[in-house]
């Protein structure tokens, strides 16, 4: 085989990891949920070639991340040089999740170029090894993965049919951002004074959050994710030195959900490692949610998603 292209979407974090308990094998030390996120694609396309070579969104870069990844998966595997083209539909490096497409989308390529034929466990080991987040993106709809359950093989919750809600991603910043999700919650781990009391606390959102989804318990949902949102960015800011990733347009976004659901809209927020907001909300909501978020200052543009699907092998 000459080339495999695949596309896989981004997932985020309802309930979120920011923690490594093992950082060699990079297992995370609580368990996290999240939704598929259909909306937004990672194209990649893999073929063998003379050297390592990556593009993404059409230019030439040397990404320490991916080939520190291929260097360790080549103790293991027989993987050859590689020329990658990667492109995605939503803004790069900059808290929106590329990483977690972009992992997942590689590890299926390379399986598949390179014929390893590995077993699920296996296949979410190497995405994992490139970015414990895009384990999820393994699979579609509601996914967990818990260190606790066969070294963090993902699980489906449930089908994204099983409950149809929708998404807006605000964009309030595309600048590259300080400091990466890698690094920073190293910091966390070794200087906050609260990080223990975070990783018991998220263990209990988690069996909630999943009985949540399983019930279709919107209230509920949003007040968990909304509790462990601010519980992971206030982790944040109390490392060494501070980490805050929200800025003046993350706020204005935060306050515009507020008021919607002040207002009976049922919509609520989450935000990862940079300054984007994702509002999810019941589907009948989505104009309304898209029309305020449009009109908030300090929000640039919004991206609509619905619940996405594991990754394809689009091209051979
Ligand atoms: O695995 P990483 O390096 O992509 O870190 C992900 C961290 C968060 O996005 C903030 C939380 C999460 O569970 O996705």
């Amino acid at each position: 085989m000459n080339q495999v292209e695949v596309l896989a979407h981004p997932n985020v974090a309802l309930i979120k990891y920011w923690g490594k308990r093992d950082e060699t094998e990079k297992i995370p030390a609580s368990p996290s949920l999240s939704i598929t996120l259909g909306g937004l694609e990672t194209r990649t396309s893999v073929s063998k070639s003379g050297d390592d070579t990556i593009f993404i969104d059409g230019q030439s870069v040397s990404d320490q991340k991916i080939s520190q990844w291929l260097d360790r998966l080549r103790r293991e595997y027989d993987i050859p040089q590689l020329m990658i083209e990667s492109s995605n539909n939503f803004p790069k490096n900059c808290g929106f999740a590329s990483s977690s497409s972009g992992f997942a989308a590689l590890a299926v390529a390379i399986d598949e170029l390179c014929g390893l034929n590995l077993d699920f466990a296996s296949l979410a080991r190497i995405t994992r090894l490139g970015s414990a987040s895009a384990v999820r993106s393994l699979l579609s709809g509601y996914v967990a993965m818990n260190p606790d359950d066969q070294r963090c093989v993902p699980v489906q919750i449930v089908p994204p049919d099983y409950w149809n809600l929708r998404v807006v991603a605000a964009v309030t910043s595309t600048e590259p951002k300080l400091t990466s999700s890698t690094g920073g919650m190293a910091q966390t781990v070794a200087t906050s004074p609260f990080y223990q009391n975070w990783v018991v606390q998220t263990e209990d959102d988690f069996e909630r959050c999943s009985e949540a989804i399983q019930n279709r318990d919107f209230n509920t949902l949003a007040e968990l994710s909304e509790a462990n949102c601010y519980r992971m960015h206030a982790l944040m800011m109390t490392t060494l030195p501070p980490l805050r990733y929200w800025r003046a347009g993350t706020m204005s976004a935060i306050d515009t959900i507020e008021r919607l659901r002040h207002d009976g809209v049922p919509v609520f927020f989450t935000s990862d490692a940079g300054p984007q907001i994702k509002a999810i909300c019941e589907p009948e909501a989505i104009a309304t949610v898209k029309d305020a978020l449009d009109d908030t200052d300090g929000v640039l543009f919004t991206l609509e998603s619905d619940i996405g699907n594991a990754p394809t092998i689009s091209a051979r």
